[in-house]
């Protein structure tokens, strides 16, 4: 009896070892996944040499692997004439890249190919001497991260109306503001420049100016606004944070401080 009571711990030890085995194995190939991904691109594309030119770089400086498939099949992004960010033309196409799901190597990538870093890798490609891909002319909406819906025309139109008697909102208006307010440009450099704009209202000096239609209460009788008020609805509020999204953050050298 004692010898089986034995023999059953050894075994139930023995089981538990292996179990904790198992349990030890199972994430491994989710964590070497992350270091690999799949790219469909057309054939147009993948021909083209610039894939060919800019994965090795990527995986040299990530170690993430990018395995180039068909367009069409099974990846987690995809660079096509279709659907997603602009992030380069030529050979015929302006590029948009899509990512599916949110795999680390390929948010990474993504990440990657729009830094500037990945861009003049992308125009640094040449054949014979020649540039072949360029940047697209429209910098689009980022489909990374927060995605801003608003009409970017609109948007920079209301922004020029009303925000650029003060703000340098594009270089149209550089020369007649006010230099000491920041430019939409500077502001756009800000980590949560989104949060800033959907808020301005709220944030001086704009309170003692602004309105909102059905968000601000009005003004004080008492307390008029000192200089000619602005008004924007929520739509154009939400136009011009689409049309900010599209800035190229000013290139400051060093990051600037938060105020
Ligand atoms: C009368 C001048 C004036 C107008 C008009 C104006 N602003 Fe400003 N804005 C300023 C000044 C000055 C600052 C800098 C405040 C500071 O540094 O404390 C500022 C700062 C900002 C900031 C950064 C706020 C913060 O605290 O981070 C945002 C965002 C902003 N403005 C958006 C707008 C938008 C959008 C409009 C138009 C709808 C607009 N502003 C119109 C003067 C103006």
């Amino acid at each position: 009896m004692r010898l089986f009571t034995h023999l059953c711990n050894r075994l139930s030890r023995i089981a538990m070892l292996w179990l904790a085995v198992l349990v030890w194995l199972l994430p491994a190939p989710a964590r070497a996944d992350d270091k690999r991904f799949r790219l469909s691109a057309p054939a147009a594309l993948s021909q083209s040499g610039l894939l060919q030119h800019i994965i090795p770089r990527f995986a040299l400086k990530t170690g993430v692997r990018v395995e180039i498939v068909q367009d069409g099949m099974e990846a987690e992004i995809a660079l096509g004439p279709q659907a997603g960010r602009a992030v380069f033309e030529g050979a015929g196409a302006v590029w948009r890249l899509r990512v599916d799901g949110t795999h680390p190597g390929a948010v990474r990538f993504a990440d990657w190919l729009t830094s500037e870093i990945g861009q003049r890798t992308v125009t640094s490609y040449e054949v014979a001497g020649v540039a072949v891909f360029s940047l697209p002319d429209v910098v689009d909406v980022a489909e990374i991260g927060p995605v801003f819906e608003g009409d970017v025309v609109l948007g920079k139109q209301v922004a020029l109306a009303r925000c650029g008697r003060c703000h340098a909102v594009s270089p149209e208006n550089q020369m007649t503001t006010i230099g000491s307010t920041p430019s939409f440009a500077v502001l756009r450099t800000f980590a949560d420049w989104d949060v800033r704009f959907q808020s301005f209202y709220a944030l001086k000096p704009h309170p003692a100016f602004t309105q909102v239609a059905g968000v601000t209460q009005p003004f004080a009788q008492n307390l008029p606004p000192p200089i000619a008020p602005i008004e924007v609805t929520l739509e154009e509020l939400e136009a011009i944070i689409a049309y900010v999204a599209g800035l190229t953050p000013a290139d400051l050298g060093a990051p600037i401080q938060v105020q």
